[in-house]
């Protein structure tokens, strides 16, 4: 037998332990030791019960993932079938589960008869993530155990829930009192099975789960639902499939699942998603800095600056339970943010992310001071301070003097030099950069900006406690705008200049969320406020090169007063929840092009989707060149995580991949001969892309 399966005989059972480091994803070869193993137990006498269960705690992560899009994910034994076998097995079997049931994990739990859980069991259907539906019986097994709408909203959501939740649910039929104790109550739930001469008990027997159902359900659903999944395809299918479970016998549905499973399997969708998971557990691996380097401990941490940002991060810290000193430099403003913070955590009751008790326990984590001493016990500080640059080194000078020593002192800069901040410090090798992107409590994003002698352990460690309190940090060199907003400034320069050239915001706008972005540049502009736009793009002058017409529209705009949402009008007019195009913009756009001797047609829809995203890309690729990001894949997670870009196409360098790098260069250098001085200037091809697409490369990559 292989040593992927621990198969143990026990009076009366069998104990089926999966062992494949880490996660126990069911490839090829854990799924033919796991057919044996259950046709092993099935076959002999002596054994009257069976217990699944993951040989180190955890019961299994799945398919694995890797397989997707290879031959070895249709190798036989394939899970389906594997798992039709174990539920036709005369005999209860049972799944202990441990630590985590996902995908394929809990569908071969829902193929067993019983389930038993420990405590602090994560489970769910997370195919979804990954642009596929349950396919080895998830979206026909579910529904005849837990309903039709239990499980559309669980295999919909991707949602893990937690023990206590599965059991209601139906999912579990015991939760056992501990994880030390789960195998133990899995024998004894054996035991009394076999006692009382109970049935194997698989749902395969069960009623198809659309009787009772109103007709209309389904239809109903999908009209509700159908508007919030753009134009991803994974949602749709799994409606198909749970349309199959309503009115198709078990084995029918089973195929059908199994065939929408294989076109979404090969869809640019899932490829791409696949490619996001493992660019988000490929981006904690930093070259250079060994996996197993020993972390600084950071049980408090201590913020400078009340204002919106630094209190968003203050209950960042909060919300992961990691007790946080806030310091203002007056009592007016700490009261401010503090009256904030606990305002944010009301109106979270309100919309009912939180318990009201949870208020005050989450603002007893938040300790406001105006005094520097009280920040001699942090572990880490994050100065979220405006101003010049004279005031933020003044920050570090003191900082210098009252930290303890290997204390993590960080910035939340967007564009400010890291290097130069280090240097007014005697500890350089412990000042690190924490980019948190607004609103701070709710944005996954953290760009961790590793400067020039940053220590490798204050990157492990901030890194960890980034993920600790929820984040996804991603490294970025020093540079203006890091990684982010250095991409985004082309992509911003070049919807400013559509609109000169005769599209209008709004026609920019839908472009872009049509694509699949959550919201399109003049959105993002105006939400964020044209006024803040134009003290960023007036700081990151100095760090990038302009067009002449850059900013000149938002320029105007902020000297009108017209600073966007807050003040009704900006690039858009804003009535109530509604934007539109106004003519003043129009109008302003239009005396701005004949000053600038721009001329203006009608924008074609194509054209503003390539100018927009092949300059984005072009930046993406150039500071990959420069090393200012590590690979395309962090690229990718910035552009997910922190600008709304549409995780079901990967992000922009995988979008470009799929594009074609040859197009890509192409539709450049076009660009750049059509658009003539403007063209030459900022349609010019990133050297990297020119150098892969000569070399025959698909894969965007330093080289
Ligand atoms: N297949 C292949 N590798 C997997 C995997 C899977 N299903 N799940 C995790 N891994 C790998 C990760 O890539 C990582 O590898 P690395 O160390 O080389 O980077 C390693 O296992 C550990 O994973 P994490 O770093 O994510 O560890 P965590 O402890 O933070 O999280 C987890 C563990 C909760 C299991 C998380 O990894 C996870 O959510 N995994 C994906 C679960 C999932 O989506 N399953 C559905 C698969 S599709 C399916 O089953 C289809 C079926 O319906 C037919």
């Amino acid at each position: 037998m292989s040593d992927l399966i621990h198969y143990r005989l026990e009076e009366g059972l069998a104990l089926i332990g999966l062992d494949r480091a880490p996660v126990n994803a069911l490839d090829q070869t854990l799924r033919a030791a796991l057919s044996d193993a259950c046709e092993r137990a099935a076959a002999d006498p002596r054994v009257l019960a069976i217990i699944l269960h993951g040989e180190r705690e955890l019961f299994s992560a799945g398919s694995d993932i890797k397989e997707f899009g290879t031959d070895a994910s249709f190798a036989e034994p394939d899970l389906p079938s594997t798992l039709t076998r174990l539920a036709a097995i005369h005999k209860p079997v049972i799944a202990a589960l441990g630590k985590v049931a996902l995908g394929g994990g809990l569908e071969l739990a829902l193929a067993c008869g019983y389930r038993i859980g420990e405590p602090n069991l994560r489970v769910g259907l997370s195919e979804i993530n990954l642009g596929l539906l349950p396919g080895a019986g998830g979206t026909q097994r579910l529904p005849r155990l837990i309903g039709v709408e239990s499980a559309l909203n669980l295999i919909l959501s991707g949602k893990i829930i937690g023990a206590e939740n599965a059991r209601l649910l139906g999912l579990l039929d015991r939760i056992a009192p501990s994880a030390e104790r789960l195998l133990d109550e899995a024998r004894e739930y054996a035991y009394e099975l076999i006692a009382c001469r109970a049935p194997a008990r698989p749902v395969e027997a069960w009623p198809e789960p659309g009787e009772g159902l109103p007709d209309d359900f389904l239809a109903r659903y999908r009209a509700e639902h159908e508007p919030t999944w753009k134009s991803r395809l994974a949602p749709r299918l799994v409606l198909l499939a749970l349309e199959a479970a309503c009115l198709l016998p078990l084995d029918e549905g089973l195929l059908k699942e199994l065939a929408l499973f294989r076109q979404a399997e090969s869809s640019r969708q899932s490829k791409a998603l696949r490619h996001v998971f493992f660019a988000e557990r490929e981006a904690a691996r930093i070259p250079g800095v060994c996996a197993d380097l020993p972390l600084r401990k950071i049980m408090r941490v201590a913020v400078i600056g009340a204002g919106t940002m630094g209190g968003e991060i203050a209950m960042s810290f909060a919300n992961a339970g990691i007790p946080v000193a806030l310091l203002e430099s007056d009592g007016q403003a700490l009261d401010r943010g503090l009256t904030q913070i606990r305002g944010n955590y009301e109106s979270s009751v309100r919309c009912g992310r939180l318990r009201p008790e949870q208020v005050q326990s989450r603002m007893d984590l938040i300790f406001g001071t105006l005094d520097y001493a009280d920040l001699s016990e942090a572990d880490l500080v994050i100065a979220a301070v405006f101003g010049t640059p004279e005031v933020r080194q003044q920050v570090f000078r003191t900082l210098d003097k009252v930290c303890k020593p290997g204390a993590i002192l960080a910035t939340n800069i967007s564009s400010l030099d890291l290097d130069a901040i280090a240097a007014t410090v005697t500890r350089p090798h412990d000042v690190v950069g924490l980019h948190f992107f607004s609103p701070a409590s709710a944005m996954r994003l953290v760009e961790v900006v590793r400067g020039e002698v940053t220590a490798p352990d204050v990157l492990a460690t901030v890194l960890d406690t980034a993920r600790r309190i929820g984040k996804l940090p991603v490294i970025s060199g020093v540079g203006s705008g890091f990684i982010g907003n250095r991409m985004f400034e082309p992509y911003a320069r070049e919807a400013n200049r559509l609109v000169l050239e005769g599209a209008t915001p709004a026609q920019v706008d839908r472009v872009l969320t049509e694509l699949g972005l959550n919201m399109g540049v003049f959105s993002m502009l105006d939400l964020a406020g044209i006024d803040m736009g134009f003290l960023a793009c007036d700081s990151n002058r100095a760090g990038i090169s302009h067009d002449a017409s850059y900013c000149r529209l938002g320029e105007e705009l902020h000297a009108m007063g017209r600073y966007g949402q807050k003040t009704g009008r900006g690039f858009y007019l804003h009535e109530g929840r509604n934007r539109k195009d106004d003519a003043e913009v129009i109008a302003l756009a239009e005396r701005l092009a004949g000053e600038l001797e721009i001329p203006r047609d009608p924008m074609d829809d194509q054209e503003i989707l390539e100018r927009c995203l092949f300059t984005l890309i072009n930046e993406g690729i150039q500071l990959l060149d420069e090393g200012i990001a590590l690979r395309a894949g962090d690229i990718d997670l910035v552009w997910i995580n922190g600008y709304g870009f549409p995780a079901h196409l990967g992000g922009p360098m995988h979008y470009a991949e799929q594009l074609g790098l040859g197009n890509l260069l192409v539709g450049l250098q076009r660009y750049r001969q059509t658009l003539g001085e403007y063209g030459e200037t900022w349609f010019k091809p990133a050297p990297l892309l020119e150098r892969l697409v000569a070399a025959g490369r698909k894969r965007i990559e330093r080289f």
